[in-house]
This record gives C-alpha cells, structure tokens and sequence, in this order.
C-alpha cells in the first residue's frame, strides 16, 4: 500500500528528543505524495532545547509539507467537520498526551485534533515515547490498547537496564503502522526490541 494522495496528520508532542528523528519521516512521507499536515502541542510550538529550535522546527514542517502547522485548539476543532485526514498519527506521544487521550482530556491543541479525528471513525495511531511508560503510563497504555480506532506503532524498551520504565515506539515503522491502520489492521509484533545498540 502506498500513502501516495492520502490525508495524513502527525502531531507531535514533547518528547523532545524523538521529534527530530519523526522530521526525516514527514519529508519522506511528503516526497511520496502524502498530503501531510503537521499539528504540534503547545511545548513543542514554544520550547527550543538542546535538541533544536521550536520556530526553525515549524518553518521546517511548513515549508515541507505547505500546509500551516495546527497549533491552538480552535485551528485543530475544524479537523472533525471538514474529516481533514484519513489517518492521524501521534508520535512521538509523551506520557502526558496518553493520558490525556486515555481519559477524555481534551485540553491540549493534541487531544482536541485526536478527538476530533476520532468521531469520524477513522484511525488515530499512537507512537509512544515515555519514561514511565512501564510505570505511571501503563495503565493508560492499557486503556489505548482496548479503544476502538486506535492502533500504536510498535514500541518497546529502549534502555531496560538504565531507564527500565521508558517504552519508545519503533520510528522505523510509522509509515508501515499507519498503511496498516488505514486497512483497520494493527501492526504486530506490538512489542518489539527497541534497544538503541
Ligand atoms: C528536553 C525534554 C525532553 C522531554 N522528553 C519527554 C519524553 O521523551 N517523553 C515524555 O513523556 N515527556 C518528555 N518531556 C516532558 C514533556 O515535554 C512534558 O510532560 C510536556 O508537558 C508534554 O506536553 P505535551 O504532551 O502537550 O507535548 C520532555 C521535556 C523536555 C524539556
């Protein structure tokens, strides 16, 4: 299957550390005919850390994809009424936007765009990335698990023996894990060996 001429969004939140290996993703995406929209939680929208700046970020994402980025809540609202993707991917998701997501919070540019997504019936895919995704976040990668319409990229322990909590998404298969949700079919192995060697 081939992405080429499907409406795809990402959004990405604040794992920080993951947005920049998600960019390289995007720019393929759009040079394989994708039509992408970018949406960015407001702590990537407005934080510049070691891992780049905020404002080059989104100059970036526009140019690339020349669609404007969604970053307040009443720009992601109109994505239910106008069913402006096929597909919303999340990822990098951080503990913070799953939990959110797992009870119904809706008061993040994110959650909103997810929600709104989601009364059509169609696929949200969740690329998880958090520290205490075998901890805090379990229960809420629990309750995603068991939601009608969402799929996740398959994700695992990225450093078991240092940070035996943190669970990333496998970035490699986000193009495959959203091909799949568009057939209603979740990627499998969900849990793979994600261990940066
Ligand atoms: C440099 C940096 C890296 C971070 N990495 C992560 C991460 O990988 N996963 C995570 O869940 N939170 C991470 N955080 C914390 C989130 O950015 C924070 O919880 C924020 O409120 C998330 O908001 P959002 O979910 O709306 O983007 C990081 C924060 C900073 C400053």
């Amino acid at each position: 299957m081939s992405l080429e001429g499907r409406a795809i969004g990402i959004a990405l939140t604040g794992s920080h550390c993951t947005v920049p290996e998600v960019v390289p993703i995007i720019d393929n995406l759009v040079e394989s005919g994708a039509a992408v929209t970018v949406i960015m939680s407001a702590s990537v929208a407005s934080t510049d850390t070691r891992f780049g700046k905020a404002q080059d970020l989104c100059e970036h994402l526009e140019r690339i994809t020349g669609n404007q980025v969604i970053d307040t809540i009443a720009k992601a609202e109109p994505i239910g009424p106008k069913r402006m993707f096929e597909c919303l991917a999340v990822a990098p998701c951080t503990g913070n936007t799953l939990a959110k997501l797992a009870l119904g919070i809706i008061d993040t540019v994110v959650t909103m765009a997810a929600k709104a997504h989601l009364r059509n019936g169609r696929p949200l895919v969740i690329g998880v990335s958090t520290n205490d995704g075998l901890a805090g976040s379990a229960p809420n990668i629990g309750t995603l698990l068991c939601k009608k319409n969402v799929y996740f990229v398959p994700f695992g322990q990225d450093d078991p023996l240092g940070k035996p909590n943190s669970l990333v998404f496998r970035v490699s298969d986000l193009v495959q894990a959203i091909e799949l949700a568009l057939e209603g079919r979740q990627m499998q192995p969900i849990l793979v060996d994600n261990r940066k060697r």
